[in-house]
This record gives C-alpha cells, sequence and structure tokens, in this order.
C-alpha cells in the first residue's frame, strides 16, 4: 500500500564549504541499484509519472529544488512533498505515481532496483485498477 513508501533520511555530511549526501548499493538505499535518471529542466505547470510499475522498486529524491509525488495503490492516496537533497521516497512496484509543481530548476534523482523496461510499466490508470484487483483476489 502507500503506506509501504516510506521516507528515508539519507546520509548526509556536512561541512561549512557544503554536504554530501553518498547513496550505496543496498545500505541507504533498499534494493540493488541498476539504474539512475534524472529528471530535470521540466516547463512549469508540467506534470510527470501517470504510471505504475508492477516490479519495479524507485528511490525518489529532490537533488535540487522542490515537486509533489502523488502516490495511489488503488485505494488510498498520499502526497509527499519533497524539497530536501537528504529525504529520499522509496516508491515499492504497484504504485501509481504522478510527479507534480515542480519548482524552476528542480532536479528529480531517481536510483531504480532494474533496466528500463517498458513491459514493466503500466500507463493506463483503468488499467492499474484491474491490475491491483487481480491481484488482490
Ligand atoms: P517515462 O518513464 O514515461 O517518464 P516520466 O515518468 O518521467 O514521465 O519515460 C519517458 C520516456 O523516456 C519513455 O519514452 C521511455 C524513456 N525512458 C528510457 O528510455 N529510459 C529510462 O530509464 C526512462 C526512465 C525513460
Amino acid at each position: 500500500t502507500v503506506y509501504d513508501c516510506s521516507i528515508l533520511y539519507l546520509p548526509k555530511i556536512e561541512n561549512r564549504a557544503g554536504n554530501i549526501t553518498p547513496l550505496e548499493n543496498m545500505k541507504s538505499v533498499p534494493f540493488e541499484i541498476k539504474r539512475i535518471y534524472y529528471l530535470y529542466d521540466v516547463p512549469g505547470g508540467e506534470s510527470r509519472g501517470g504510471h505504475a510499475h508492477k516490479q519495479l522498486h524507485q528511490l525518489i529524491v529532490a537533488a535540487s529544488g522542490s515537486f509533489d509525488v502523488l502516490i495511489d495503490d488503488g485505494h488510498n492516496k498520499k502526497v509527499i512533498t519533497l524539497s530536501r537533497p537528504y529525504l529520499g521516497l522509496h516508491i515499492i512496484p504497484g504504485i501509481w505515481r504522478e510527479l507534480i509543481n515542480f519548482s524552476s530548476g528542480s532536479i528529480c534523482l531517481v536510483l531504480a532496483s532494474e533496466y528500463y523496461d517498458e513491459n514493466d510499466y503500466i500507463r493506463n490508470y483503468s488499467d492499474f485498477i484491474i491490475y491491483k484487483k487481480k491481484g488482490s483476489k
């Protein structure tokens, strides 16, 4: 459920000259990282996501700026604002997500447990609801 998607406090090494957040496989990140990507230059008012994944785990970080993540398990919905580079939202498989309200210049860093695979996506919301109903039987 959406309540199994947790906010993780990532390591933060503070220094007067700036901070570092290191992310290590299976340590600060609760899955094997196979892929990293980042989303940037999102025009004002645009949204991203609008899909679910069947197997993929993701850790989403606002590496710069802020945005809101809407998560939905087909039953409950939650909105999480990410605005700190030391916070990560762990999205488990089977969760519909939308990313909205990107601040200007924001960077959405995503660590993912699998290589890119279009077959892992559910891109239609009514297909997602059908998929969730099948799973709960
Ligand atoms: P998509 O995951 O739908 O973007 P978002 O959820 O951010 O709106 O991906 C958009 C396009 O980019 C789609 O054609 C697939 C491609 N893509 C890759 O080729 N590799 C990747 O790792 C990702 C995340 C996307």
